[in-house]
């Protein structure tokens, strides 16, 4: 369970007074110690870097309003740095995680205090390691739950339960990384997928691996299903049972029934499910949604709902998942995404565009003397590698350190061409280099994703750092800047931090750049990111005295 250490929460109050808090809003401490330990599943043992010795690792709990301390201490043999995503950090990147990008790494036997405070939002998201793969193994979800005394928008759930699909590997994550980008090649994928840790029945020794949530007959039952896993979209379901979507990334939605989700790596969905079936044994399963020839591990992870009364030797049945390339279901999926946009919480579109951006999506060789094939493979955006850097971009931009990063990120590719068009197997190099994109404070912008069929096509979900923003238009082939924005959705779109650019196709978002600071853009397959299918903002500070970047914390870890 979640440590909340009671007596220095009232002893901060009393320090401060609690006339300067509203009277709900509280401090909620937390220690993660970072720590290695053997976990056996799929019959092989393995060492695991976890959080409190747990995998997935504790659930942080909250209100809206709350502050949170978490202390994470590093007992590992790795560098680590831990990313709450979705979380908005207003004006407080420092806190915000991602290793180079607005932090060093917390070095083994050292701490770091990430202090936050969670405004203006409400639902689920996660955090999880971001440094290396190390994601594979530190993950866990975090509840942010309504103000006390305000209510959800939608039916209160008798019970709620978080479910955390994951990715499992028998070996070493990290050797197996190392292997993949050694040959050139991309590393071996994974040999299970997993709800909260567990495999299920279809794997073997997995007996005891396998989550069961028992429920009571008549009751309404709210999910956090948090798509954790490291380069797998899937699509899950509960046998026999629909599920109402009330809410995406921790923004409200307009609800609607379906059978099955679609879920990418970073996104969180909630739904509401009726136990109203034949009392029995239903699976609940996860399963890969991969529309094009790449090789995925599309292994099924099952959990069980259980009906309350009925015998454990019953044979749960498994529900029927689309088939893994079925484009027009996530298509169609998609398109049932709004936002709730009631008056208490309302979808502010930015209408007007100060800055329009426009970045394709590539794959790509480079050469690569020591690798298999002579090529390793390489990913970008408008034709650039990201390089990371060997310090903190918040701390360069912050302290205006030279020479550490460059803010001539280009708006669009230096080379158009028939993005979506035949495939292009030659001249598949990338420029490289730690190039960011200025932002000027409170500026409106609208970011076209692109798809290209350089060496394929694919789908990528791209997170955002420090915002949520509008997806505002979808469409397969390329963009087409004189006919869709027609077609954009300016009045209810999905508003979310991580959002999929369909295969051959593109994704057009909007967000109002309100928060300054340093903000890490990429694709949240940690494949892709590996390869440097990233890059980051630079929303420079504004005139107003809370409109810049807060100073740092005085354990911000150096490199
Ligand atoms: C973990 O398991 C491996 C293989 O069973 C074993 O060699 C090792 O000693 C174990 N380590 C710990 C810390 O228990
Ligand atoms: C964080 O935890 C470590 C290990 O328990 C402890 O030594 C350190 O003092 C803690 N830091 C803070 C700021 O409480
Ligand atoms: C969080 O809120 C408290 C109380 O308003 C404030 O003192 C503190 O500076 C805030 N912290 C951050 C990181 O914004
Ligand atoms: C999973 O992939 C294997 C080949 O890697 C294939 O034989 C099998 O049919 C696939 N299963 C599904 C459900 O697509
Ligand atoms: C999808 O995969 C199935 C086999 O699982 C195949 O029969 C079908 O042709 C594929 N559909 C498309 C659109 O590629
Ligand atoms: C690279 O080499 C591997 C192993 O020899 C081979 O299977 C694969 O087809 C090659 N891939 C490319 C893209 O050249
Ligand atoms: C781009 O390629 C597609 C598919 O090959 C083709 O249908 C389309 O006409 C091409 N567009 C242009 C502008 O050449
Ligand atoms: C990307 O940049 C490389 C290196 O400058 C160049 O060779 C290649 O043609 C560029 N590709 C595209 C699609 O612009
Ligand atoms: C940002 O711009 C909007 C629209 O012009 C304005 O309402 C808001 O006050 C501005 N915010 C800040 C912090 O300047
Ligand atoms: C940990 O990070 C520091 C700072 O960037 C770096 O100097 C060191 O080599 C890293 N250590 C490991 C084990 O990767």
């Amino acid at each position: 369970m979640a440590c909340l250490h009671l007596g220095s929460l009232f002893l901060l109050l009393g320090l401060v007074g609690f006339a300067s808090f509203p009277a709900e809003a509280a401090i909620k401490k937390y220690q993660f110690d970072i720590q290695v330990k053997n976990v056996s599943r799929l019959c092989h043992a393995k060492p695991i870097v976890t959080v409190n010795g747990r995998f997935p690792g504790p659930t942080i709990y909250v209100h809206e309003g709350d502050r949170v301390l978490v202390n994470v201490t590093n007992h590992a043999q790795y560098n680590m740095s831990i990313h709450w995503h979705g979380l908005k950090q207003f004006r407080n990147g420092w806190a915000d995680g991602p290793a180079y990008i607005t932090q060093c790494p917390i070095k083994s036997g050292n701490s770091y205090t990430y202090d936050f405070n969670v405004t203006g939002q409400r639902g689920t998201l996660w955090w999880h390691a971001h440094i290396l793969w190390l994601r594979a193994t530190v993950y866990g979800a975090i509840v942010i739950m309504p103000e006390e005394g305000t209510p959800y928008p939608f039916p209160q759930p008798y019970m709620e339960a978080n479910l955390l699909l994951g990715e499992w590997w028998n070996t070493d994550v990290e050797e197996v990384v190392k292997k993949g980008s050694k040959l050139g090649l991309p590393p071996a994928m994974s040999d299970a997928h997993t709800i909260n840790g567990k495999p299920g029945p279809l794997f073997p020794c997995s007996e005891k691996h396998t989550f069961a949530m028992e429920v009571e007959w008549g009751k309404t039952y709210l999910l956090r299903i948090i798509n954790s896993a490291l380069n797998d979209e899937l699509f899950f379901a509960i046998a026999g049972h629909t599920m109402t979507v009330v809410e995406i990334d921790a923004v409200y939605t307009k609800p609607f029934t379906t059978q099955t989700l679609l879920i990418a790596p970073g996104q969180t969905t909630n739904v509401l499910v009726k136990a109203n079936k034949a009392p029995g044994r239903y699976f609940m399963a996860a399963r890969p949604f991969n529309d094009v020839p790449i090789p995925v591990d599309n292994k099924t992870a099952t959990a069980i709902f259980e009906y309350k009364g009925v015998p454990k030797t019953i044979i749960p049945i498994l529900p029927q998942l689309p088939t893994p390339n079925d484009t027009e279901f996530v298509m169609s999926y998609n398109d049932k995404l709004r936002s709730l946009n009631s008056p208490k919480f309302p979808a502010k579109v930015p209408l007007k565009v100060d800055r329009h951006l426009f970045y394709t999506i590539g794959l790509g060789r480079n050469p690569c003397a020591t690798c298999v094939n002579g090529t390793q493979l390489t990913a970008s955006l408008n034709n650039i590698t990201f390089m990371m850097p060997q310090v903190g971009l918040l701390q360069a931009h912050y302290f205006k350190v030279k020479g550490v990063f460059r803010t001539d990120f280009p708006d669009r590719p230096l080379t158009t061409f028939n993005y979506t068009g035949a495939p292009l197997t030659a001249n598949l190099g990338t420029s490289s280099g730690t190039r960011l994109s200025k932002v000027a404070f409170n500026s409106t912008v609208e970011l076209i994703l692109q798809d290209t069929n350089l060496l394929t096509v694919e789908s990528h979900p791209f997170h955002l750092h420090g915002y949520n923003f509008f997806v505002v238009g979808r469409g397969i082939g390329n963009f087409n800047p004189a006919k869709d924005p027609a077609k954009f959705n300016l009045v209810d779109p999905p508003e979310r931090n991580t959002v999929g650019v369909p295969t051959g196709g593109w994704t057009a978002i909007r967000f109002r750049a309100d928060n300054p600071g340093v903000w890490f853009m990429h694709c949240h397959l940690e494949l892709h990111t590996s390869w440097g299918l990233k890059m980051a903002f630079v929303v420079e500070d504004g005139k107003g005295k809370d409109d810049s970047v807060l100073p740092p914390p005085k354990d911000l870890p150096l490199c």
